[in-house]
């Protein structure tokens, strides 16, 4: 069974509180998505396992701690996932990088894929997958669905802003996958965008529109 945690800290709010502004142009919305992207990832992956080494200090001979387990990859959603890759790399920068691109109709919101590479061994790695919006959750949900039909089964999926719709359906689709929330929305209004939110984020990222 997968993991919700909404992120609480201050610094990742205070943070979102900028984005959320009108006035935030798109050098420092950028700027800001990939601060958030590396601040939630050291939550996100506060549980990777370690293991013990021997190690000569210039003191003496320790046993201490180095990351263990599977290999990471971090697969953004395209457009907006892209914003986060450089934070989430900050912290494991020798993970590999894939892409699942994806689009939601703007009628009907349904999530359509148009492009996906993926690292080799991706069925034998823990996968990232940032988004910085979840709203009717369409799009993340297509995105896991792919990855685990690649054999994949480890799958933490990190969002900047959820709506609770998109939220209740990505648990409901994929129970198995852990979830990292940086802000828990209201609702999602008519157009399915996401109430307070932040607008268009792929717009917002790269100064489209
Ligand atoms: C946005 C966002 C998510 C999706 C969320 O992408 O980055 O991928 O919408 O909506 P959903 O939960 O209802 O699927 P968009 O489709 O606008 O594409 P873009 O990143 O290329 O702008
Ligand atoms: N996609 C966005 O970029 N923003 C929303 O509010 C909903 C979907």
């Amino acid at each position: 069974m997968g993991k919700t945690v909404i992120l609480e800290h201050p610094l990742i709010q205070h943070k979102i509180s900028l984005l959320r502004d009108e006035r935030t142009g798109t050098r420092d919305f950028r700027v800001l998505v990939s601060e958030i992207a590396m601040l939630m990832g050291f939550e996100a992956l506060r549980d990777l396992p370690t293991k013990l080494v021997e190690v000569k200090t210039p003191i003496t001979t320790a046993r201490v701690p180095v990351l263990a387990g599977k290999k990471l990859a971090v697969v953004p959603i395209l457009r907006a996932g892209l914003g986060m890759v450089d934070g989430i790399l900050s912290l494991v920068p020798s993970a590999k990088v894939g892409h699942i691109g994806i689009y939601r109709d703007e009628v009907t919101h349904e999530p359509h894929d148009y492009f996906c590479k993926l690292p080799k061994g991706i069925d034998n790695r823990l996968v990232i997958l940032p988004d910085p919006m979840l709203a009717t959750g369409g799009s993340a949900i297509a995105a896991v669905d792919f990855i685990k039909a690649k054999g994949c089964n480890h799958i933490k999926f990190m969002c900047i802003i959820a709506a609770p719709e998109g939220l209740k359906a990505l648990q409901e689709k994929h129970p198995d996958i852990d979830i990292y929330v940086g802000c828990l929305d209201d609702h999602l209004n008519e157009n399915a965008y996401i109430v307070p939110g932040l607008g268009d984020a792929g717009d917002r990222i790269f100064g489209t529109k």
